[in-house]
């Protein structure tokens, strides 16, 4: 039951990569180091979820208060993208179950645990206390990030291309519609064509922008001033030689779909992760994990649940692909400023970009822009 001073939610998380199952593993992270592939992956099938971390007495802009834990579902994104659907529907309903008896009111499915039964929907039906996906407020960020990145990059949003990678996916098609009404372009690309078209159609009938499909992702990016991805693939897919001096990249893909490297490679770009929120108060992140992270920072699925939370908004709220309205999003908007969240730094690859960075990646676009020009004369 909701209690007014007694909000508790959970996080379901798994890990990202090997090393960072290493790190969720614990003491048991350095024996997991010495095993064949094959059998790390047979045992991570036979492990239940279990608890890693608390977060204790959160306390919001208003003075409302929540507390929580993560809970590891021990798969790894590319166990997700290839085990049976109903296999891995199974180990995540488990950590829904741990959660509620831990006394958790919210169920929070992070990253890759809300892909599999149509975006938490099927584990709503099986859970009897309220799922999210955190897509909405994950959304939130993305647009915020980028309309913040666009300021700050002197990029006029209204003359802009944006190429949006995984657009028919549930946060991309909501980003894709929102976008549509504030550039002038947008470039989509997924591996569904026939989807892909489908959805275009509809953003076309809106007449608000221009609207291209790509089959090839690199050729969707190499025009774009903007380029969000947000697809579900377990590899990199954008290359830094296919990105165009100046570019703003948005990475809301866990696992990311751009190389962190990029930061060493390119000085003339812009790449944050996208999908990250600065809440107003100091969250325990334990060891290693918190340096894959800017200084106070979250993820946007997670925050989404403890916003829920400090509201006692305790209903299944991101749930269905596709679902995600502009009136969630404006709602998710209230909900961020009421308890004073905001979008996080801009932060890629252990790298926090200050506004003197941004100053120098501005010249740096522009100095190899004029040299494209003056070769090309
Ligand atoms: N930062 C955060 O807090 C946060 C929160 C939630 C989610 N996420 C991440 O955001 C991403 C998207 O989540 P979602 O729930 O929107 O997923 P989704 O609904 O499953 O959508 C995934 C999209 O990616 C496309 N896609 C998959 N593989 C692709 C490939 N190889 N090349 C091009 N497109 C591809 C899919 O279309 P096709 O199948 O047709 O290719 C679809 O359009 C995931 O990586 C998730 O982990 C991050």
């Amino acid at each position: 039951m909701n209690k007014s001073n007694h909000k508790k939610f959970a996080f379901i998380g798994h890990p990202v990569d090997l090393n960072h199952l290493y790190i969720l593993l614990g003491f048991w992270g350095w024996f997991a180091k010495l095993l064949p592939r094959a059998m790390l992956y047979k045992i991570l099938l036979r492990l239940p979820p279990y608890k890693y971390c608390s977060f204790k007495k959160l306390m919001s802009k208003t003075g409302a208060t929540a507390s929580g834990w993560t809970i590891i579902c021990p798969l790894l994104p590319q166990q997700v993208a290839f085990l049976k659907e109903e296999d891995v529907i199974k180990k995540v309903i488990q950590a829904v179950e741990l959660a509620e008896k831990m006394g958790a009111e919210m169920a929070i499915l992070g990253g890759f645990t809300s892909i599999v039964g149509n975006e938490g929907e099927v584990i709503s039906r099986h859970s009897s206390i309220a799922v999210t996906s955190g897509n909405t407020y994950t959304a939130c960020l993305a647009i915020e990030g980028i309309e913040k990145a666009s300021k700050e990059m002197d990029l006029d949003l209204k003359q802009a291309i944006i190429a949006i990678i995984g657009a028919t996916g549930d946060i991309g098609s909501i980003c894709t519609k929102i976008f549509s009404r504030k550039v002038r372009k947008i470039n989509i690309a997924a591996r569904n064509e026939r989807k892909l078209n489908i959805f275009a159609d509809n953003i076309k009938r809106q007449g608000t922008c221009q609207v291209e499909v790509f089959k090839y992702t690199r050729d969707a990016v190499r025009e774009a001033d903007i380029i969000l991805t947000v697809t579900s693939a377990v590899s990199v897919l954008i290359k830094p030689e296919d990105i165009k001096p100046g570019t703003i990249i948005c990475d809301v893909a866990i696992p990311a779909n751009i190389a962190k490297e990029i930061v060493n490679m390119r000085d003339d770009v812009l790449v944050f992760e996208g999908g990250l929120s600065k809440p107003p108060f100091e969250v325990n992140i334990k060891g290693k994990a918190k340096k894959a992270m800017p200084p106070k920072s979250i993820f946007g699925c997670l925050s989404e649940g403890m916003l829920l939370a400090l509201e006692g908004k305790f209903e299944n709220y991101s749930i269905g692909r596709g679902n995600i309205t502009e009136q969630k999003i404006a709602e998710m908007f209230e909900i961020e400023r009421k308890h004073g969240f905001s979008v996080a730094d801009f932060f890629c690859g252990y790298k926090i970009f200050s506004k003197e960075d941004i100053k120098c990646i501005k010249r740096n676009a522009i100095r190899k822009k004029e040299g494209v020009n003056f070769a090309a004369k």
